[in-house]
């Protein structure tokens, strides 16, 4: 049985969200639109037809969602600014009104004693930008490290933790390799070239961000897992080995060693960045705190068709295999390759079918598997300093609108209802049951 008394007492517990999967209100006070908006307004693009508008209200209802965030006796909240809120069009001039919405969201948090940890970047780029090239054009990296420098300046010394990005993997990938996200595009040397262009952008906004003195705490958030071979065969190890190098090491050698890992920029070939002199000095830098969002490993068959993955613990409603000790591993394969910083778990959770009101017993056993892989990976030497449960509220789920539901509270979008889940009860009681 896992007990809170297995983790420091100065650890963190929080909950997680994102400001276009929850605030709605997507042209209120001077919004602009961001890729997101354009991506859900065309056909096909979202499974359920759905799109940002309303989400969960958050932009309205964050009193309630943050006395919510404080029921539950969490210290700390993870959430991200939408960067058209506050800079329309993400160039021109900043807007007051979007600011404001993040000042009183800040103000509510400390009134209740509860850190704030901001992602600068949750994958809603300015439409804007997207209208001069997007995350393809270079010179995204230097708006973003504009935006940066200017919420440090206004927000840095209220914030507990800056995250650059959140997951540019998935930015870079999903977005531009694959079209299954904003922009919607599908190019595999694209999605290469933007995923050095959101590296250089994380370098050029840590700069940024430090020249403004605050006292948050810099860092990046990356989506990372273990890749596992299928069989002992040449074939499936060598994907496994590959595919960790193209998705894990892609992000983390640059920021920790400098460069890209040989073996993925190799298979890279002619699809490799365009990497400018002097560009691995900004992107390599010191980060206070990395992010790591886990869900699950990643799964390396040869065989046509593929081998599917064991699944022994089962599959979430995603189709994602609940594999706990792949948490485990992960972190001490990075802290064996990487002179890691303090690290949190920014991410972690499982989306279930869930009613109002109905167990979620799925999900309780989920976090408490991966707790206890947490705390496995800590006693054998991994500075982890907090976890954050993806996500507080059930909520737009990307492509998959609303029809995937990873909150331990239930929404009823028809009424914006909030009604914790039974997991929200076993998060709270089991950090209170710190002795
Ligand atoms: C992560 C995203 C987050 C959410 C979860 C389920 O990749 O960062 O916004 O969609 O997956």
């Amino acid at each position: 049985m896992i007990r809170t008394s297995h983790f420091p007492a100065d650890f963190t517990w929080g909950v997680a969200t994102s400001a276009f999967q929850i605030e709605g209100a997507s042209n209120a006070d001077g919004k602009g639109p961001s890729i997101w908006d354009t991506f859900c307004a065309a056909p096909d693009n979202i499974k359920d037809g759905s799109d940002g508008s309303v989400a969960c209200d958050h932009y309205h209802r964050y009193r309630e969602d943050v006395a919510l965030i404080a029921d539950l006796g969490v210290n700390a909240y993870r959430f991200s600014m939408a960067w058209s809120r506050v800079q329309p069009d993400g160039k021109g001039a900043w807007n007051e009104a979007g600011f404001d919405f993040y000042d009183r969201l800040l103000n509510e948090l400390a009134a209740r004693g509860i850190k704030a940890h901001l992602t600068l970047y949750h994958w809603d780029l300015p439409q804007g930008l997207q209208d001069d090239g997007g995350w393809l054009n270079r010179d995204t990296a230097h708006r973003f490290a504009a935006y940066a420098g200017e919420v440090a300046r206004r927000f840095g010394n209220r914030l507990e933790a800056i995250a650059t990005h959140n997951e540019p993997w998935c930015t870079a990938n999903l977005g531009y390799g694959n079209a299954q996200f904003a922009p919607g595009v599908a190019d595999a040397k694209q999605a290469i070239q933007v995923s050095h262009h959101l590296l250089l952008s994380h370098g050029l906004a840590m700069t940024a961000m430090r020249a403004q003195n605050t006292s948050a705490k810099l860092g990046i958030v990356l989506n990372q897992w273990t890749a596992d071979p299928a069989t002992s065969s040449q074939a499936d190890r060598d994907m496994a080995e590959l595919e960790y190098a193209r998705s894990v090491q892609w992000f983390m050698d640059p920021i920790f060693k400098g460069r890209y890992p040989a073996l993925a920029l190799r298979a890279h070939g002619a699809n490799a960045p365009v990497v400018h002199d002097g560009d691995f000095d900004v992107i390599c830098q010191p980060i206070d705190f990395l992010g790591c969002n886990y869900y699950f490993r990643s799964w390396c068959s040869a065989a046509v068709p593929p081998l599917p993955a064991p699944g022994k613990q089962g599959f979430t409603d995603m189709g994602w295999e609940i594999y706990p000790q792949g948490l485990t591993e992960l972190l001490l394969k990075l802290k064996e390759e990487y002179a890691l910083p303090p690290v949190y778990i920014t991410e972690n959770g499982m989306a279930n079918p869930d009613e109002a009101g109905a167990p979620d017993a799925e999900r309780i056993a989920f976090v408490r598997s991966h707790l206890e892989a947490l705390r496995d990976a800590m006693q054998q030497g991994v500075d982890v300093r907090g976890y954050f449960l993806w996500s507080l509220l059930d909520n737009f789920e990307w492509n998959s609108g609303y029809a995937k539901r990873f909150g331990i509270v239930h929404v009823d979008y028809a009424t914006q209802q909030r009604t914790p889940k039974d997991s929200a009860i076993w998060y709270r009681d089991f950090i209170a049951s710190h002795p």
